[in-house]
């Protein structure tokens, strides 16, 4: 019922990449927003269900890479679990290790600082440690993703 209303609330698409150290991974997340500028703070809504959330919850980095406006294809397919994701992507690291896809618009490289309790969600709040701009283009945005989600 609430579907549609919650889509009026504006996000962006990102891939959000994670690793252990060992084994990485990364998967589609739209609900991510700043919540501090100094020091600069991401939180990331993460269902705990998740392979990422793991690796993530072990390695304790992640990196947000900014999804553009013919990106939908690569939203859907990180959207979706499944083995070995992540070939047939270009990926590089930063100061984490956390892999950053090449082909993304931006990419916030991020250490987790904490956790907060959301219902069936965890919120990753995330010190952001490096960035930069990759790509030029247009951010998609999560309405654009219609269903994608299933919701
Ligand atoms: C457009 C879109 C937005 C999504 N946003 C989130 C999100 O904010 N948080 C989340 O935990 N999962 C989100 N998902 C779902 C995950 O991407 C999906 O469950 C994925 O399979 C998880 O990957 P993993 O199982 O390999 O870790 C979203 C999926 C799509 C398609």
């Amino acid at each position: 019922m609430t579907g549609d209303l919650v889509k009026q609330i504006s996000h962006g698409v990102y891939v959000i990449g994670v690793s252990d150290g060992c084994h990485q991974n990364a998967f589609t997340a739209a609900w991510v927003m700043q919540v501090s500028f100094e020091p600069l703070l991401l939180a990331i809504s993460i269902n705990p269900e998740h392979y990422s959330y793991q690796l993530l919850q072990v390695g304790g980095v992640c990196s947000v890479n900014v999804l553009g406006q013919d990106q939908y294809a690569i939203a859907k397919h990180f959207g979706q679990s499944g083995k070995d994701k992540m070939a047939g992507f270009k990926w590089q690291k930063d100061i984490t290790g956390a892999p950053i896809l090449s082909e993304s618009l931006a990419y916030f490289d991020c250490q987790v600082s904490h956790y907060a309790d959301a219902g069936d969600h965890k919120i990753a709040v995330c010190k952001v440690v490096a960035a930069a701009k990759l790509n030029e283009g247009q951010p998609l945005l999560y309405r654009q993703t219609g269903n994608m989600d299933g919701r």
